[in-house]
């Protein structure tokens, strides 16, 4: 009999504390987030559909709900109100949730005095901002100190016809200033104002706005970031049976600033999968802190990332190292793995950086950017046997006074790695006087001295443009595992407006791109061939042309073969064209290849120097010569006698402009493939 009374007794009190928790805490709002789809709240209507449990993919919220469930008006076309359980406003008085919605007109979240029915707060969705619906929650922290007697209920009103709201995790119990502060922390998040961490606040940001941008001004095929800005590719490796690209991004903006590393991989180089941002800057102010460029490396099965670490003045170089090569740990406690102590005394400490790290026999090696003191550029190799404690070696190649026209004041993102027995040099000199891009991308070879650093047998005549375009910069190249070496750059330029900064984002990478080494050490680069998996609806064109013709082909996501064997004049194809004369052509006239964007801009970057370029070339034994045409709706890369030169450019077209047109001053036979690239 006492056992059965105890036993009453326990029940009792376990019944109190978990099961009737809602029905007596006069603070509780009863299902207040919506997980008991409609439990404890009441409608001005019969059964309404209101609960919702979608979306969560990749593991990111998209609406950022909480939990599972939400409530949301949308199904409804007539006018709704909902009405929570009675509760008492607790702790400090302050009443926290989520909110959303399309519209701003009649729908709208109340407090109401319950015994009075008097409307005591009101908060309505700011996210809707009149052009794009972005269906993401913010959250709402009333201060009802004023309220903290009164019996009151939540109201949520959605009287606009066409438009909808959508609520979640009421709490009008927040107890300690903890709770308070974790909730400020969220309104912030949500609203894309930084905290403290900024990994966590640019996945946010990126989650939250990069619904504003429209499908149909995304690159199709090329990898640009969610949203906001990219330069630099970073990192570029093939790491547990997958390629990782990284990229010097700035989500906040479509224009430079704070750089995080943005991060995408892929099975085929194609078809790319964005994944967390990888690398925060230290703090989000112009002073410093920020992820610069640098590369990575597997070493027995996990990645390490080397990297510039900018502050105003000097650079330094930091290491961090990933397992599943998405979340990355500093080593060395975040500390500089090389700085300026490193240096010698002829380096000038505030250009010095983008690592590109590699192994050559049992050590460890990093080519550097650098800029002298009498500001030449330079490329310094540094060694290491573990990574941690690095050594300078010597200076890879050095610009002086008779290279300043070729070369430029400092070297930017080198990279460094054999192919056939010989060393090649890819770096991105800046500030080279009349280049069209202000800062141009070359290549030299020679054979690289392990003991001195020097790169022996360069001469400044053998340095070339890596690419003749006016977007193509930083190119970074990796090893995959059939033995390739694949290069990706950065397809833009610095110091020009991003065409496409109206759309929520600017740049992109170019299409990867195998490179070899001709029989004259001359460096060929042809598109990875996976992107021919992606052709579809194949077209053939032969003509002998004279003038202009129409070929009744079109498209701006394709990919082109083009054989003609030119005379004398002009003679080529237009592409992105109209029966107006807009378009951007792309011609043979006496030893080169050239690519006029002119028509193709829109007015903008006005002038040939900005927008005419040419490639040298030599017509093929018999007679012809090949292009190949990758377009994707903002750029057009050329690869002329497989490879042998290529042109890359952003256009800036309109997409009704899409037609080709074939033209020669003189009769020319044209030989064309024509396919529709999709990518989806
Ligand atoms: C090259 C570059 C790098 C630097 C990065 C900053 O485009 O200037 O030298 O690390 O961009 O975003």
């Amino acid at each position: 009999m006492k056992r059965k009374i105890i036993f009453i007794i326990v029940i009792g009190i376990l019944l109190t504390i978990f099961g009737c928790k809602d029905k007596t805490d006069p603070y509780q709002i009863i299902n207040s987030g919506f997980e008991d789809g409609m439990t404890g709240w009441t409608t001005s209507m019969e059964e309404p559909d209101l609960i919702r449990t979608d979306i969560t993919y990749d593991g990111h919220r998209k609406y950022m709900k909480e939990g599972s469930a939400f409530l949301s008006t949308k199904s409804l076309t007539e006018g709704i109100e909902i009405t929570s359980s009675p509760f008492k406003i607790g702790g400090l008085g302050k009443i926290s949730f989520l909110i959303s919605g399309n519209t701003l007109e009649n729908a709208y979240v109340e407090l109401i005095n319950h015994e009075t029915d008097e409307v005591l707060l009101t908060a309505d969705s700011e996210l809707y901002d009149g052009i794009v619906f972005v269906d993401n929650f913010t959250r709402v922290i009333w201060d009802a100190t004023p309220f903290m007697d009164l019996e009151v209920t939540i109201r949520i009103t959605d009287h606009d016809p066409s438009g909808y709201i959508i609520v979640d995790d009421f709490d009008a119990k927040i107890e300690s200033d903890e709770e308070h502060a974790s909730y400020i922390d969220d309104v912030l998040l949500r609203s894309g104002i930084k905290t403290d961490d900024l990994l966590m606040s640019a996945e946010h940001y990126i989650n939250l706005y990069k619904y504003r941008i429209n499908p149909e001004t995304r690159y199709t095929y090329h990898v640009m970031g969610e949203m906001g800005w990219i330069n630099d590719p970073n990192g570029f490796v093939y790491f547990q049976d997958e390629y990782h690209l990284f990229y010097q991004h700035h989500p906040y903006s479509s224009m430079w600033g704070p750089m995080h590393w943005g991060h995408v991989k892929s099975d085929d180089l194609v078809k790319w999968e964005y994944l967390p941002i990888a690398v925060a800057p230290i703090v989000l102010d112009a002073g410093g802190g920020a992820a610069f460029s640098g590369s990575a490396i597997d070493i027995d099965g996990e990645l390490y990332i080397i990297y510039t670490e900018n502050w105003i003045g000097y650079q330094h170089q930091v290491i961090a190292k990933s397992e599943d090569g998405i979340h990355f740990e500093m080593l060395n406690e975040g500390l500089p793995v090389i700085d300026e102590s490193d240096l010698p005394f002829y380096a000038n400490p505030i250009d010095f950086r983008d690592p590109k790290i590699f192994k050559h026999d049992d050590l460890y090696y990093s080519v550097i950017g650098s800029r002298q003191i009498n500001n030449f550029g330079q490329v310094l190799l540094f060694s290491s046997a573990n990574l941690m404690d690095w050594e300078y070696v010597g200076p890879v190649i050095q610009g002086s006074i008779n290279s300043i026209y070729k070369l430029g004041y400092m070297f930017e993102c080198p990279d460094i790695f054999e192919l056939n027995g010989i060393d090649v040099l890819l770096m991105s000199p800046q500030q080279i006087p009349g280049h069209r891009n202000t800062h141009g991308t070359v290549y030299v070879t020679g054979d690289l001295n392990y003991q001195t650093g020097m790169l022996d047998g360069w001469t400044l005549d053998q340095i070339q443009e890596i690419d003749y375009g006016f977007d193509f910069y930083a190119p970074q190249t990796m090893v995959d595992d059939q033995g390739r070496r694949i290069m990706v750059a950065w397809m833009q330029s610095w110091n020009r407006s991003p065409m496409t900064a109206q759309y929520g984002w600017a740049g992109a990478m170019t299409i990867p791109r195998v490179i070899t080494l001709d029989a004259e050490n001359k460096l060929i680069q042809y598109p990875i061939e996976e992107i021919e998996n992606y052709r579809s609806n194949i077209q053939s064109y032969e003509e002998t042309v004279s003038g202009m013709v129409d070929t009744d082909l079109d498209g701006n996501t394709i990919d082109i073969e083009l054989k003609f064997y030119p005379t004398t004049g002009k003679s080529g194809i237009t592409l992105f064209g109209d029966a107006l004369g807009n378009g951007t052509h792309v011609y043979y006239q006496d030893g080169y290849i050239y690519m006029d964007r002119t028509d193709s801009m829109n007015g903008r970057h006005s002038g040939d120097f900005y927008n005419i370029t040419k490639a040298p070339v030599q017509i093929q034994e018999d007679g012809s010569i090949d292009l190949r045409i990758l377009l994707d709706r903002f750029s057009i890369e050329v690869f002329i006698n497989g490879g042998q030169q290529a042109i890359t450019s952003t256009i800036y077209g309109s997409n009704a402009t899409d037609s080709i047109y074939l033209f020669s001053e003189q009769d020319t036979l044209f030989e064309m493939s024509h396919w529709d690239l999709v990518v989806e």
